[in-house]
């Protein structure tokens, strides 16, 4: 009589659902910007182009044509990643510059370094994030999460604007989340002094992301330059390294469960790549695209008083015009 093998039925059991599991992330993952669609002659920064998302948008640059500066905090790994993306695309004008978004003057230089080197700007990714990371301020002392994934890229969206506009059509991509539905903007104390939470922190972040992405959609209009926010969806990325949940023996358990509905980051990286080149996306004026359709974000983000007020708090606390000022004056020799 044959008896099945237990641990060959349990084997094959196991290597089906994994099968099933791959196919179902492949179908649920989201699909491929058209490769068709080349970057050659564009010059793109990417913010956070390390790890992730960031990365992988870089690649696709990259092996679309594009110049792409990765602006960067960890210059190690940047050169590391610049490498592994210049061997594999076979293109060699990717290149690392220091970037902190913590610190003004370190975006500053950033930008001064970057004008001295590049007369155009066509694709501006604003996509470095924090996630729910402990209490702590920037280098300016904002809340570390609306300070960097917020404050850090309205500044340097701010200083790059001149250049935008010279090379309009242009465009600059601003990546959110979901979360920024259940965001709220806390007016009387935006820095989160008190009852600090990390996940209020980074929704409120995340809405200021929509919120800023729309006000400059609206300042933009007529100029050329097209302003688009990008939720890429669940995706498995270095971001979820903030997460306490992530940190501990919980990660075991929890990620393999998430594992089959979570995006590759190169396939997350996908919406990155349409809102900065497909051609019915020259004239979005802060439009939000989740999975490269156009949605409606939250009540909150459409709130253009909040926009605005939003808007002049962060050139206020930026000092965004005192930066433009330094910059434009002539370089001592
Ligand atoms: C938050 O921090 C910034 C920088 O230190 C400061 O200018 C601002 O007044 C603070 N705002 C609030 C509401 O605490
Ligand atoms: C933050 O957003 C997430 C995702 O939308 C939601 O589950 C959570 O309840 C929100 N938390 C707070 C404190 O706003």
């Amino acid at each position: 009589m044959w008896v099945p093998n237990l641990p060959i039925v349990i084997l094959s059991g196991v290597t089906a659902s994994v099968g099933a599991l791959c196919l179902f992330k492949d179908l649920y993952g989201g699909v491929s910007f058209d490769k068709n669609i080349l970057a050659e002659g564009k010059t793109v920064i990417v913010t956070g182009a390390t790890s992730g998302i960031g990365k992988e948008a870089s690649w696709e640059f990259a092996k679309r044509g594009a110049k792409v500066f990765m602006a960067c905090r960890n210059m190690a790994k940047c050169e590391e990643v610049r490498r592994e993306i210049v061997l594999e695309t076979h293109n060699k004008y990717v290149y690392c510059r220091p970037c902190n978004l913590a610190s003004a003057d370190s975006i500053r230089s950033f930008v001064e370094r970057f004008k001295s080197e590049e007369p155009h700007l066509d694709i501006l990714v604003n996509n470095a994030g924090v996630m729910e990371t402990p209490k702590g301020v920037t280098r300016d002392g904002f809340e570390t999460q609306l300070g960097i994934n917020h404050f850090g890229h309205f500044l340097l969206t701010e200083l790059l604007l001149d250049t935008l506009q010279k090379s309009a059509p242009s465009r600059v991509v601003i990546v959110t989340c979901s979360a920024h539905q259940k965001g709220k903007i806390h007016k009387e104390d935006l820095n989160m002094t008190e009852n600090y939470d990390p996940v209020a922190a980074y929704n409120q972040s995340k809405l200021a992301n929509v919120l800023f992405a729309r006000e400059l959609g609206r300042r933009m209009l007529g100029t050329g330059v097209a302003v688009t926010a990008v939720d890429p969806g669940f995706s498995d990325t270095d971001l979820t390294r903030h997460m306490a949940m992530m940190k501990s023996l919980t990660r075991f358990v929890v990620y393999p469960l998430f594992w089959p509905v979570m995006k590759k980051p190169r396939t997350a990286a996908q919406v990155v790549l349409h809102a900065a080149l497909d051609p019915r996306l020259q004239a979005s004026a802060g439009d939000y695209y989740v999975d490269m359709k156009k949605v409606a974000p939250s009540e909150l983000a459409q709130d253009y008083e909040l926009g605005l007020w939003l808007w002049k708090v962060s050139e206020k606390w930026t000092r965004a015009d005192a930066h433009k000022a330094a910059l434009s004056r002539p370089q001592a020799a």
